[in-house]
């Protein structure tokens, strides 16, 4: 008899507003104000929930992208909807980006520790670093902290907010009534931490989160950000376009992981995948033509030369990527996106018009234009080929791309028994099959 446990596909449902496109908003049945509508993300929430994903994601920055002009520029602060998304629904994850850049560990930890209790357990940290120039000025600086600066500040960060979530140890409330003794002091820990950035005396004023800590994501795949899920990410959202890229990928992240001492297989990847699904090809190639023209070329434009830091006006959109980006300068922000982006012009010899529609969709993930078996065969070859523990499910359109994902891919991911049935568990983790990490100070009161 094997003892061995089948592995199991995990699905996150990455929301976004109308949906990931840039131009979904504009789609005759879309929700041009979606974002700040309540009712669209319980809807959303609910329907993953429904279908059993292992959690849904709101991806966020504190700055309006853009001028605001072709595209919803703002949303909702992703923690205080979490919070109300967590009243719901009873079982998905719930995970949202907060950037480690522009917060400080203490409030941090203390909200995502809240949402945590709140939910049930179901909370969830994206960790990013904040790639983008307009969100620094602010917080009161005049450009983003160097790309090497960010992670080594969102390192401190994370060893004080681990430390803040351990400082409660489970024993520590007493409510002894008789006694008058509510807690043991003795199990509430200073951590007195003085760093290069923080200094942080703690304990947290709220109680451990009943997963112990929220669960760790990381997003940011440069050899910076690999080093640093490495270290403290348990599941890792990431783009490429590609099988081959995404299983080196794969094979790099478990293999730093091992190297930090971890087991390969607490730290979950999940690349993103843009689904355009039809019953024929030609129907998926029309959902997603009608998007393409959709788009307003300006703005892609300016989110080519936010990437690439630089000005909209050194692209000519009917020629290739200028020689100046082909020689991939060093650049502060986004790293892994500007060189999958030189690699997509490449490999494919795009012109600068074309480059902007193939990243209009999902900003440079991996787009599958077909039916949903076609859709199904990919997720299936990226995960049994050793590519992904999952996927970040990005519906170019919501909620139309997400009901189609759930009604047609989902039956042939579950006829294979890839896809669970039901959730065997209540908490984010034991979705994702991950422990409730041992308390630091545990010992420490013997
Ligand atoms: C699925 C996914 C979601 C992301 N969500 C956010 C986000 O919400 N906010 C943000 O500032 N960056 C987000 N990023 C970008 C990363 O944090 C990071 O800036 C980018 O991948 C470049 O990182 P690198 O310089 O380490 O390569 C996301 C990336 C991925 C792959």
């Amino acid at each position: 008899m094997t003892t061995e446990r089948r592995r199991r596909l995990h699905l996150n449902a990455f929301l976004m507003e109308a949906g990931h496109h840039e131009a979904a908003w504009r789609l005759p049945d879309s929700n041009p104000r979606a974002d700040f509508d309540l009712q669209h993300w319980i809807k959303l929430a609910r329907l993953a929930e429904d279908a059993k994903f292992d959690s849904l994601f709101l991806a966020d920055g504190p700055a309006v992208i853009g001028t605001g002009e072709f595209r919803p520029p703002g949303q909702l602060e992703p923690l205080t909807l979490l919070t109300a998304l967590s009243q719901a629904t009873s079982r998905i994850g719930l995970i949202a980006t907060v950037s480690s850049t522009y917060n400080e560990p203490y409030n941090l930890a203390r909200r995502l520790a809240s949402v945590d209790h709140v939910s049930g357990g179901r909370a969830g940290w994206n960790i990013v670093t904040s790639a983008g120039a307009d969100e620094a000025a602010n917080f009161g600086l005049t450009d983003r902290p160097a790309h090497a600066e960010r992670y080594a500040r969102a390192d401190e960060f994370l060893r004080i907010a681990k430390a803040l979530w351990d400082s409660w140890e489970s024993e520590a409330v007493l409510a002894d009534k008789a006694a008058g003794r509510y807690a043991d002091p003795g199990r509430l820990h200073r951590l007195d931490h003085k760093g290069r950035y923080f200094s942080v005396a703690g304990p947290l004023n709220v109680e451990r989160p009943p997963q112990g800590h929220p669960l760790l994501v990381q997003a940011g795949s440069s050899e910076d950000g690999r080093e640093f899920a490495a270290r403290h990410a348990e599941a890792i959202f990431t783009a490429h376009r590609t099988y081959e890229r995404a299983a080196d990928f794969y094979a790099d992240i478990k293999a730093r992981a091992r190297a930090a001492g971890r087991d390969p297989d607490g730290v979950v990847v999940l690349p993103g995948i843009v689904p355009y699904i039809g019953s024929t090809e030609a129907e998926a190639r029309a959902i997603a033509q009608e998007l393409d023209e959709l788009r307003v070329p300006a703005y892609g434009l300016r989110q080519l030369a936010a990437v690439f830091e630089t000005e909209p006006s050194v692209f000519d959109l009917d020629a290739p990527l200028p020689g100046f980006i082909l020689a991939r300068p060093k650049l502060e922000g986004s790293q892994s996106r500007s060189d999958l982006i030189i690699e997509l012009a490449e490999r494919e010899q795009l012109t600068v018009r074309q480059v902007i529609s193939r990243i209009g969709g999902g900003r440079g993930h991996f787009e599958l234009v077909g039916t949903p078996d076609q859709v199904a065969d990919a997720v299936t070859a990226w995960f049994e080929g050793g590519a992904a523990d999952g996927f970040n499910i990005m519906a170019p359109a919501l909620p139309s791309g997400l009901e189609t994902f759930i009604e047609e891919v989902l039956p042939i991911l579950r006829a294979k028994g890839l896809f669970r049935e039901d959730y065997q568990g209540t908490t984010l983790r034991e979705h994702y099959g991950l422990p409730i990490p041992a308390n630091q100070f545990h010992h420490a009161a013997g």
